[in-house]
């Protein structure tokens, strides 16, 4: 048999909640996404788990007790659907001199031998630096999750590390790389079709980890101009320049901060954009004039193919109709603005589902100009604290912040009192887990049964949609805690509840705030 593919999974803060040392099965909570992940990879491949247990050797665990835990984890995902094929233990303490301690690729050597695995075609996931170190030395590619501890290990990440928020986030990370291989293997590539388009002043609709863009080179002025033209977005709002790799920003920028760069190198790609001092190069059309110019650097193997094909910065606002729901699948975009595009590239689902965290660095301090996939806690880990300007607080280097409608087209409040449904109206319920009011309303989205904000914000754009096609009257939506994700998720529900409380009927369903 050919040599297959795998992945190798950290089993705590990476496939299950890392609680401390686990002696019973009683005390495994799987994350939200654990099993659709793996079902996702399960086609293509073998699964293994490689998990360190310090605390046998510390006297804390039992032997018996880790392979209990780690019995009822393989049964539990078995009877998911997902199948690991071994589970690998190092029962040892960092400093014992064993060979099987990780970073160590003792196991996935073993693995490769034991049951014919490819090494360079497979994968490591996990929330330590040890993971994704194991994967280099195995010769595989690694993929860091900031569940478990990941977020606290994140300033240790060697640079150009794969960083993403979770185990769902992972598959989808590995199936982009997947696609995008199989094109350029199949001689049939999409991508450097798109490049081609981009270069020669066409528009592609791309997808990212956070939403679909709609790119234009960021040189050609009147494809530019085209951009706004079908997104129908007013000339003063400016859009994000996306590039391959933060060397590209050169062209672009007048200056690159210490701080700014110390996020640059942590965080891209991924879905953070840096306001800077625009350079010369930068036509106005794509700053709306202003002297500032944000940039980032996509987490999506498909845009960054993409990027490094168009062999130019692309310009792209989000692939939606100006003041409209974000899209998250090539579908959403078909849907929207099918017609106007030249090529809608398709990478699958986007898998963080809020747009990029807008961190500006022209003025006096570092300040957070819209919540998003990379939450304000991690920021300010690695820099101090940001300012918080309020979207009333006149930044004049800041239009896009000006609250403004984001909105599915049937109206919606954020309210948490969901007694005060107005009778006789078909209403329709956003939540985080089902709540018990949840019977009486006309339809229900459930963003995370079990309250995981990563899990809610891939789900929020999808489930407003879904919402607005089901003929209701009302959008109720339960606010989230805001802390990680929960800032990003309730500032979009909030720019979607401008919309609210004027019609006839609701007057007496106040908009957020006077509840
Ligand atoms: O995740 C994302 O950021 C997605 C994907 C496609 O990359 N893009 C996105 O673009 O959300 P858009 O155009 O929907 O939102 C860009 C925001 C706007 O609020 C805009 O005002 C702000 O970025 N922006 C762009 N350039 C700016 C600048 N020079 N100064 C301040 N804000 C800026
Ligand atoms: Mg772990």
């Amino acid at each position: 048999m050919d040599p297959r593919p795998a992945v190798f999974c950290d089993r705590d803060g990476t496939l299950i909640e890392d609680r401390g040392h686990l002696a019973s099965p009683d005390d495994v909570r799987f994350y939200p996404g654990t099993m659709e992940a793996l079902r996702r990879l399960a086609g293509e491949f073998a699964f293994f788990i490689v998990t360190h247990q310090p605390g046998v050797a510390d006297g804390i665990l039992s032997i018996e007790a880790v392979e209990r835990v780690n019995a009822h984890v393989m049964s539990t995902l078995a009877a998911a659907g997902v199948a690991i094929v071994a589970t690998y233990t190092c029962p040892h303490r960092r400093g014992q001199g064993c060979a099987c301690i990780k970073p160590n690729p003792h196991f996935l050597r073993l693995a490769s031998q034991q049951y014919g695995i490819d090494l360079a075609r497979s994968f490591v996931v996990g929330d330590h630096p040890h993971d994704t170190e194991l994967a280099r030395q195995a010769g595989a590619r690694g993929v860091y999750v900031c569940t478990g501890h990941g977020w606290k290990h994140l300033p240790e990440l060697p640079q150009g590390e794969v960083v993403v928020p979770d185990i769902r986030a992972a598959a989808e990370w590995i199936l982009s790389l997947g696609q995008l291989e199989e094109q350029v293997l199949g001689g049939r590539s999409e991508v450097v079709r798109a490049g081609e388009i981009v270069r020669r002043g066409g528009i592609v609709a791309f997808p990212t980890e956070t939403v679909y863009g709609l790119g234009a080179s960021a040189f050609d002025r009147s494809a530019v101009e085209r951009v706004f033209r079908i997104k129908k977005r007013p000339p003063e709002d400016p859009l994000i320049v996306h590039l391959f790799e933060a060397q590209q920003a050169r062209s672009l920028v007048q200056a690159f901060p210490a701080e700014a760069w110390k996020l640059a190198r942590r965080f891209w790609p991924g879905p953070l954009t840096l306001v800077l001092p625009k350079g010369d190069a930068v036509p106005d059309v794509v700053t709306a004039g202003l002297p500032t110019v944000a940039i980032r650097v996509p987490n999506h193997a498909v845009a960054l193919a993409f990027l490094r094909e168009a062999g130019t910065p692309v310009a792209a606002p989000s692939a939606n109709p100006f003041g409209q729901v974000s899209p998250t699948t090539a579908e959403h975009v078909r849907e929207q603005l099918g017609r106007e595009v030249d090529l809608i590239l398709d990478g699958g689902p986007c898998w963080v589902g809020v747009e990029s965290t807008i961190v500006s660095f022209c003025g006096p301090q570092p300040a957070l100009l819209r919540p998003g996939g990379i939450p304000t806690e991690w920021i300010e880990e690695l820099i101090g604290p940001l300012a918080y300007p309020s979207p009333y607080d006149r930044i004049p280097l800041a239009p896009g912040r000006l609250p403004r409608h984001y909105a599915p087209r049937t109206p919606l409040v954020v309210s948490s009192d969901l007694r005060r449904v107005p009778r006789g109206k078909r209403v329709g319920l956003l939540c985080l887990r089902r709540p018990p009011e949840a019977d009486h309303f006309a339809a229900v989205e459930v963003l995370s049964q079990s309250g995981d904000l990563i899990e809610a914000a891939a789900r929020l754009f999808a489930a407003l949609r879904r919402l607005d096609r089901c003929g209701l009257d009302l959008i109720v939506a339960q606010p989230v805690p805001e802390e990680g994700l929960g800032r990003a998720i309730m500032d979009r529900l909030r720019k979607a509840s401008r919309l609210v409380c004027t019609r006839p009927g609701f007057e007496d369903h106040p908009p957020e705030g006077a509840l």
